[in-house]
């Protein structure tokens, strides 16, 4: 791997799971068995978000994923005082921090950094003197990524949903993407990606060479149906390398 390429990590998303566990409300799929079975797939990491209704992860599967893993916990959540007690009891590698709305049916957005900077400063301060490492899931741009380091986010969680899901704009959306990377790695801030990733979309952005880690779950839950999760995950880690390597070919050309 040449030198200006970092290792591409990914963390796998297994709210799904516990989805289609509530569809039912007994205690299949176990959403512990499959963050197990993600790490034994090649997954460098599991995000679950415990959102404010609890219409997927519950406080009792955080705790009981935490406890499983030996990998790190991305543990994504609103900015509210509920969750960072939460957090502070769970204290995972990392809390990334999102928008939250009752009525949507998934993050919509980015989190708005910008005119929130002392609002969330402060409610997540608690965070960074526990040694939680603070991850802002935001829209590619240059000022909400500056207002992050204002409030001195060690991560920021590109959103690729419009990336992923406006195939017309795509490519404008993958330029801001890439300026976005370029502009977070040069302030010093670790860059992710996620939202909406599969398997026709994945390389791009995991070529970025900027790029840390991708965080996908509802492509790989819903294509686990097809292949199972395990297949899912090692398709995905192979697309996501290949991309990588090539984009290390074009630059050594
Ligand atoms: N990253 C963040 C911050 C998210 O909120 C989500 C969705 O929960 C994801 C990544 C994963 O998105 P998807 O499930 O569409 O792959």
């Amino acid at each position: 791997m040449s030198n200006n390429l970092k290792p591409l990590r990914l963390g796998v998303n297994i709210d799904h799971v516990a989805t289609l566990r509530n569809a039912r409300g007994g205690t299949h799929p176990n959403p512990v068995a499959a963050a197990e079975l993600a790490i034994k797939a090649g997954a460098d990491g599991i995000t679950a978000h415990l959102r404010e209704d609890r219409r997927h992860i519950r406080d009792e599967d955080i705790a009981a994923i935490h406890k499983a893993i030996d990998v790190p916990l991305n543990f994504e959540m609103a900015a509210t005082i509920e969750m960072v007690a939460i957090a502070l009891k769970t204290k995972p590698n990392a809390a990334c921090i999102v928008p939250e709305r009752r009525t949507e049916v998934t993050t919509e957005g980015g989190l708005s950094v910008v005119g929130q900077e002392d609002r969330l400063a402060d409610m997540l301060a608690p965070l960074k003197a526990a040694g939680i490492r603070l991850s802002l899931f935001i829209e590619a741009n240059q000022a909400d990524i500056d207002a992050a380091k204002q409030i001195g986010a060690d991560i920021v969680e590109l959103h690729t949903g419009r990336y992923c899901h406006d195939v017309a704009g795509r490519e404008a959306e993958l330029n801001r993407i890439q300026l976005a990377a370029r502009h977070s790695a040069s302030l010093g801030i670790e860059t992710h990606a996620g939202h909406g990733l599969g398997f026709d979309t994945v390389g791009p952005i995991a070529a970025i060479a900027e790029m840390e880690e991708l965080n996908i779950g509802h492509f790989l839950i819903g294509e686990s149906v097809f292949c199972g999760l395990e297949a899912a995950i090692v398709k995905m880690r192979h697309l996501m390398d290949a991309a990588r390597n090539n984009d290390r070919h074009r630059k050594n050309a």
